[in-house]
């Protein structure tokens, strides 16, 4: 690879803070297939275009597998967790579809409307909370943080008491900074506190998910111990960090455009496109998705070379103006519904019925109850996770 292409490092900073980097509209509309520098030395591509993007993940041929040669690995310390990962998150077909399958049938629409009176009580139960605390409490810490972890603990069968402790072991896994001993040590100290889970489970089921994949699945062999507990810890952190950021930064986002607020909060029934709008604005999955070549691709009239990796932008396929147009508006109103915030193709995100359930009450409903909910700092002073794999707000101060 020539010096000319080393100045493009990924991952780049956003500049501001509801925006992808400055540089993906002009790589989108000069340089479609882009060549990056990652922290080892390799240039995998990155695509900023919906169109290519789209090609990439629904094509079979791009595997997701992060011990093949070639896979763009982003951060030194998330490598460990990648290649260790042995989730159907990380695996191509045909395994990757068995192993989905184990668990499609606790996340459909119909499963996710019989919860929504157990998410609209943790929603009500977190606000009265929250307004009880001193104004300018985080509204990270004590309500974005806590609801998604709470939903999905209960419905995995895990103590919520435990939460810090998991929220740690994803801090440290996901974030750019941590290095590969403490991701060992978080990856060796969640799969320990996950098998202790899966024996107390096989001892005493109960009405939870792993419980019934004990039964369903361990117990006749149709996946081994280790696998299971990658997909556990897979629905785990899946579950709580991305909707955990996603609330909050759709509560910043709204607070900061007034007017969309004005519009959701006396037409309520637009909250469910507002929703799709909230997801493609901040597309919260601001690394990756990632893939690479198993063989020679045309991807609309590139080749990509078999082994070549490819990362493919999110945020910046969401902001493509061929299929969003004026794509940096923030416009409640728009048509927004063919976003890929949830990725695209076989690994499209399998709690995304989950995710919209959360989202929909907690906008529903926050605002109602808290008329004057507003930011309690100057928006220059909050700190946003460019360092994170999904990307949020750190704190939030709010005071209502
Ligand atoms: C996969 C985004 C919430 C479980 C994905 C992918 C994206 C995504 C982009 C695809 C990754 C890739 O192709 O490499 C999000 C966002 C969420 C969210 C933005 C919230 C706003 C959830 C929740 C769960 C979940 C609540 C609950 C269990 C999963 C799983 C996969 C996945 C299991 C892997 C699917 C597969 O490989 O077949 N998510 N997700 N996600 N997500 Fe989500």
């Amino acid at each position: 690879m020539s010096q000319a292409v080393a100045e493009l490092a990924y991952p780049m900073s956003r500049t501001k803070p509801f925006n992808p980097p400055d540089g993906y509209a002009d790589l989108r509309e000069h340089q479609r297939f882009a060549r990056v520098r990652l922290w080892d030395g390799t240039y995998p591509y990155l695509l900023t275009k919906f169109d290519d993007i789209r090609v990439v993940l629904s094509n079979p041929k791009f595997s997701c597998e992060p011990n093949r040669e070639g896979f763009p690995h982003v951060f030194e310390g998330r490598m460990v967790a990648d290649k260790a990962d042995r989730s159907f998150l990380r695996l191509d077909n045909p395994e990757h579809d068995r192993l989905r399958r184990m668990v499609t049938k606790e996340f459909t629409v119909r499963r996710i409307e019989q919860l929504t009176p157990r998410i609209e009580e943790s929603v009500d139960r977190l606000i009265t909370q929250y307004s009880q605390l001193p104004q300018g409490a985080d509204f990270v810490e004590h309500f974005s943080a806590p609801l998604p972890t709470e939903i999905i603990t209960f419905l995995l069968g895990i103590p919520y008491e435990d939460h810090e402790f998991f929220h740690e072991a994803t801090r440290i896994q996901f974030g750019s900074k941590s290095t590969p001993a403490e991701v060992r040590k978080s990856l060796d100290d969640l799969f320990n506190y996950l098998d202790a889970l899966i024996t107390r489970k096989e001892r005493e089921p109960q009405d939870d998910i792993v419980s019934r994949l004990v039964a369903e699945q361990l117990k006749p062999g149709h996946v081994d111990r280790l696998t299971l507990i990658n997909i556990v810890r897979l629905l785990l952190s899946a579950g709580h960090q991305t909707t955990q950021n996603m609330t909050a930064l759709g509560v910043l986002t709204l607070l900061q455009h007034p007017d969309q607020l004005a519009l959701i909060k006396s037409n309520p029934e637009m909250i469910p496109g507002a929703v799709e709008e909230l997801l493609r604005f901040s597309s919260v999955l601001h690394v990756g998705a990632r893939r690479v070549a198993l063989e020679d691709i045309d991807v609309n009239g590139k080749l990509v070379k078999a082994g070549e990796g490819v990362i493919c932008s999110i945020p910046a396929a969401n902001r493509d103006p061929n299929l969003f147009p004026d794509p940096d508006k923030f416009d409640v109103e728009r048509d927004a519904a063919r976003h890929v915030a949830f990725g695209f193709g076989v690994h499209q995100c399998l709690g995304q019925v989950l995710a919209r359930a959360e989202l929909r009450i907690v906008y529903g409903s926050l605002f109602n109850r808290l008329p004057n909910l507003r930011l309690a700092v100057p928006f220059e002073k909050l700190r946003f996770r460019h360092d994170m794999f999904v990307y949020g707000v750190h704190e939030l101060p709010l005071a209502w």
